[in-house]
């Protein structure tokens, strides 16, 4: 069977850090065929093309740019990716990595023309959205995935085994953070991280509540978010900081703080991780990732990034390009292993015909939980929902209906 072509949509960071390594890495072992990106302009294209680290890793590929790289860099095309959509034939593969406002609008065309479709988180900004675009792909036994890939960080899929196992007892509180470095505030979030289109709670604190439920099985069910506004450096201003207190279906508690504010200077990419107690007969158990320190550190001769620095701690466990034995580099770690998987599915749908059979694989992987679908990825629509309304009304409680015909978020 033909291989399933792969059209990018969004040349941003996440792709050259991610995903275009990923998926040429894919091509490169003969799982993909085609590649193509499309963007608004050919600025990101062109940095995308010759980039030096994916010149490295993969000397001898390269994508088909929409628009094509001739293209004045000034000419901008906003609705450019609905004609490139159109240039698949049926039941190939759309990755979207747009901004969050243009996820859904993005997958509505790609099943409109009968496309699998792999997202970057939050799938969608509203519920609603959710439920239209899974029972549009339920009908053509088309794949929603979306890209969680915290998910398949060895740490988070041992802590899912042993918690079902009960190794550790019931979840009852914990805490984790996010906070993203501070040279964000100088960067494109400034013209549109501001206080009526996102805070950190949705940005980044999602992918903890989603972490959260996907070790313990435990649905979130209320939150209440305070954030602490502050002017990025072009005078927009912003939730740059976020304290959110998730409850979960058994009662348990999660503290979640995020932010735009690691320091430059700081070792880390960032500061991440996760701490949760559980509670047993006559004993407690806890759980400790530190997710951002994994135990590497560089000090060395050279500056590797911007900003500069000279001391590095070294995440050996998200996605690094390493020698192997073949051309140039190879992804490792669970930001590739993500990707890997979500392929797989797209692969597997289509390697029968019979629409039962689709459909049964479909459900499958919606049962079994591991990646991200709307079925059985729904509540954080739903929570990042309420928790946009709980920070605008300083803190006000959220819940979630979970029960109506059609789940709702409503104050406490
Ligand atoms: N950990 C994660 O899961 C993670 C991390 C980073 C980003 N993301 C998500 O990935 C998405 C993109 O984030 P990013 O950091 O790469 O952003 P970015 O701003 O670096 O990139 C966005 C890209 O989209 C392109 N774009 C904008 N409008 C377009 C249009 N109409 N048609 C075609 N292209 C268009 C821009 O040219 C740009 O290349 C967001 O939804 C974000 O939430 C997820």
């Amino acid at each position: 069977m033909a291989k399933k072509n792969v059209l990018i949509l969004g040349g941003g960071m996440i792709v050259h850090d991610q995903i275009l390594p990923s998926l040429y890495h894919l091509q490169r072992m003969g799982e993909i065929g085609k590649i193509s990106v499309c963007a608004r302009h050919t600025t990101p294209l062109k940095s995308l093309q010759e980039s030096p680290t994916i010149k490295e890793a993969f000397p001898e590929q390269v994508f088909e740019p929409f628009p094509p790289l001739d293209t004045p860099e000034d000419k901008y095309y906003p609705e450019l990716y609905k004609e490139a959509i159109k240039t698949l034939s049926p039941r190939q593969c759309v990755f979207i990595a747009l901004p969050d406002h243009l996820h859904y609008p993005a997958i509505m065309e790609a099943l409109d023309h009968e496309q699998h479709v792999i997202c970057v988180k939050p799938l969608v900004q509203t519920y609603k959205q959710l439920v239209e675009i899974e029972k549009i792909a339920k009908e053509k036994r088309l794949f929603i995935g979306v890209e969680y890939h915290k998910r398949f960080d060895i740490r988070s899929l041992l802590a899912r085994k042993n918690y079902q196992k009960g190794l550790f007892g019931e979840f009852v509180i914990g805490e984790a953070k996010m906070i993203e470095p501070y040279y964000y505030r100088h960067s494109n979030f400034q013209n549109w991280f501001t206080c009526d289109i996102s805070d950190p709670f949705t940005y980044v604190g999602c992918h903890y509540v989603d972490l959260v439920a996907f070790i313990t099985g435990l649905k979130p069910v209320s939150v209440s978010v305070v954030g602490i506004k502050k002017a990025f450096p072009n005078g927009n201003v912003g939730y740059l900081w976020s304290h959110g207190r998730v409850t979960y279906e058994n009662g348990g508690i999660l503290s979640v703080i995020n932010g735009l504010g690691y320091p430059d200077i700081g070792g880390g990419s960032n500061q991440q991780g996760l701490e949760l107690y559980f509670e047993n007969e006559d004993s407690t158990a806890t759980l400790r990732h530190d997710d951002q320190f994994r135990g590497v550190s560089y000090s060395i001769k050279e500056e590797l990034t911007e900003p500069k620095k000279k001391f590095y701690t070294i995440n050996t466990d998200y996605f690094r390009l390493v020698p192997w034995n073949g051309p140039g580099l190879r992804p490792v770690g669970y930001g590739y292993t993500s990707i890997e998987e979500l392929m797989r599915c797209v692969e597997r749908i289509d390697s029968v015909d019979d629409r039962q059979k689709q459909l049964e694989e479909i459900e499958r992987i919606d049962n079994l939980g591991i990646i991200a679908t709307p079925k059985n990825s729904f509540y954080n629509e739903l929570i990042n929902e309420a928790g946009r309304l709980s920070i605008e009304q300083k803190g006000r409680v959220y819940s979630v209906n979970y029960n109506a015909e059609f789940p709702t978020v409503y104050p406490d």
